[in-house]
C-alpha cells in the first residue's frame, strides 16, 4: 500500500465500530497516525490493535459528543478529520420525542460543527488540511422514521459547501460522503428489514464499511486535491424507474 498519508495525523470520530472503524484503517494502512475516537473501550482497544498490526501508530481519544465540553476537549492539531459518529433512531414524526431531536441535533450536527470550529483553524494555519463529513441519503429522499435523522445530514452538507468556502482560501479542503446502507455495528439490529434496504440500490445488495471508507480516504487525500464542497455519492446507485 502507498503510504501518501504519512506524517499526517488523522481524528476520526467513531471510529470503534462500523463505517469509523473501517475509515480508520484505510487511513492507517495509507501511514497516517490515528485518533481514534468513540466511548466503548473494548471496541476502541480492538480497533487500535488493528491499526498496530499495519504498522501505524493510534491512539483512543474517548469523549460523548452528546457533551460539547468534551468535544471541544478533543480539538488537537490534526491534519485530516472523518466527522463519522452519528446516531440514527428512526421514528415517525409524530413518535420523535424532544430528546430524540436534541440527541440527534447534538451528535450529528453540533459536534461536528463544534470540531471544525476548534481544528479548521490550524489547519489553516499550517495551509492545509481535509475534512470529511459522513452524510446519508436521507439528506436528500424522504424517508418515513428518517426526519430528523436526514435533517441533521442534510445541514451537514449544508455546513460542508459552506466550510468549503470559509476555509477553501486557505487550502483546507471540505467535503462529505454520502453513504448507502451499509453493514455495521449500529445496522444490524434492523435485520431483513435493513437487508431490503440494500435491495432498493441499483447494485442491490448493502455495503460493507470498507467500501464507504474507500472513498473517504478518496476524498481526505490528495487525489482529491481539486475537490472541495462537494458530496461524493457512495450510495450503490439509484434503479431507473420500470
Ligand atoms: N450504516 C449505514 O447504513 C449508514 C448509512 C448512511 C450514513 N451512515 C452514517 O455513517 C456514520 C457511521 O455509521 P455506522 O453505521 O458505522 O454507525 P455505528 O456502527 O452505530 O457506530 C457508531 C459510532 O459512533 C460512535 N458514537 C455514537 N454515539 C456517540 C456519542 N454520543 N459520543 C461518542 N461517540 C458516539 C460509536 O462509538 P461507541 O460505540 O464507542 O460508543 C461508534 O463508534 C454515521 O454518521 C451514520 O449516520 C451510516
Amino acid at each position: 500500500m502507498h503510504h501518501d498519508l504519512a506524517q499526517q495525523t488523522a481524528l476520526v470520530t467513531g471510529a470503534t465500530a462500523g463505517i469509523g472503524r473501517a475509515t480508520a484503517l484505510a487511513l492507517a494502512a495509507r501511514g497516517a497516525d490515528i485518533l481514534v475516537h468513540g466511548r466503548n473501550e473494548q471496541r476502541a482497544a480492538d480497533t487500535l490493535q488493528r491499526i498496530t498490526a499495519l504498522g501505524a501508530n493510534a491512539r483512543f481519544e474517548p469523549a460523548d459528543l452528546s457533551d460539547p465540553a468534551q468535544v471541544t476537549a478533543l480539538a488537537e492539531q490534526v491534519d485530516i478529520l472523518v466527522n463519522n459518529a452519528g446516531i440514527f433512531h428512526f421514528a415517525r414524526t409524530a413518535d420523535t420525542t424532544p430528546d430524540t431531536f436534541d440527541a440527534h441535533i447534538a451528535i450529528n450536527l453540533r459536534a461536528p460543527y463544534l470540531l471544525v470550529q476548534a481544528l479548521a483553524p490550524g489547519m489553516t494555519e499550517r495551509g492545509y488540511g481535509a475534512i470529511v463529513n459522513v452524510s446519508s441519503g436521507a439528506a436528500n429522499t424522504p424517508g418515513l422514521g428518517s426526519g430528523i435523522y436526514g435533517a441533521t445530514k442534510a445541514a451537514l452538507e449544508s455546513l460542508t459547501r459552506l466550510w468549503a468556502a470559509e476555509y477553501g482560501p486557505a487550502g483546507v479542503r471540505v467535503n462529505a460522503v454520502a453513504a448507502g446502507p451499509t453493514r455495521t455495528e449500529g445496522t444490524a439490529a434492523y435485520g431483513d428489514a435493513f437487508e431490503s434496504a440494500g435491495q432498493a440500490v441499483a447494485l442491490q445488495r448493502l455495503a460493507d464499511p470498507e467500501e464507504i471508507a474507500g472513498a473517504i480516504a478518496f476524498m481526505a487525500s490528495a487525489d482529491a486535491s481539486y475537490v472541495n464542497g462537494a458530496t461524493l455519492s457512495a450510495m450503490g446507485g439509484q434503479p431507473a424507474l420500470g
